[in-house]
């Protein structure tokens, strides 16, 4: 378990990045529903849950509320960012920054992070870009409404199995 500070405007509130598992998936599906316009169904998330390429992990605050969670999975020896999302009242106090963090400390044999965004998403274009993605390019109504996605990847330093 790994302990972080975050900033918050009048204090500094700590928080812990842990493993997610299904008994959280209440949690997850309330920000989740939030957090999207098409929101990931339970079975997506148990199916990740379960499958034994992935990374999944959670920020609890100290009194032990789901702030937000990360899944991940490795396909060859690339990591997909496949899911990030925050509870709107705690965003912008580095909580997705510190999943990201978090979550690259435990790649293995990986060489770069690949995600999709939508175009119109700031916020998490601005995330990435500042955690050290570069944009490769834009695929054409990706999303079921027809958006396009812009592709993102960040290089990882290869590291020893
Ligand atoms: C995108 C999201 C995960 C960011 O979570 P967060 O915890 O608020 O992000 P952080 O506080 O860690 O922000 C880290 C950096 O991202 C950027 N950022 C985050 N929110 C931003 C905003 N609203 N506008 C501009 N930049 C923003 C900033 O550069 C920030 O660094 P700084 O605080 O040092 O300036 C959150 O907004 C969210 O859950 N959105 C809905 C779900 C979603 O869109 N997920 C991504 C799908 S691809």
């Amino acid at each position: 378990m790994v302990t972080k500070n975050v900033k918050s405007d009048t204090k500094c509130e700590s928080f812990d990045v842990v493993y997610l598992n299904k008994n959280d998936i209440d949690s997850v599906l309330e920000i989740e529903k939030n957090s999207f316009s098409h929101p990931w169904s339970k079975q997506l998330f148990l199916e990740e849950l379960d499958n034994l390429s992935s990374i999944c992990l959670k920020v609890l605050s100290k009194e032990g509320t789901l702030l937000g969670y990360i899944m991940l999975r490795k396909i060859v020896d690339e990591m997909h960012l496949l899911n990030i999302a925050v509870k709107k009242e705690f965003r912008n106090k580095g909580i997705a920054k510190a999943l990201i963090t978090e979550a690259q400390k435990h790649f293995m044999g990986v060489s770069c992070i690949v995600l999709e965004v939508r175009v119109s998403n700031k916020p998490a274009i601005e995330l990435y870009k500042k955690l050290g993605f570069e944009q490769l390019y834009v695929r054409k109504r990706y999303y079921p409404d027809g958006e396009d996605a812009l592709i993102m990847e960040k290089k990882i330093c290869a590291q020893v199995e």
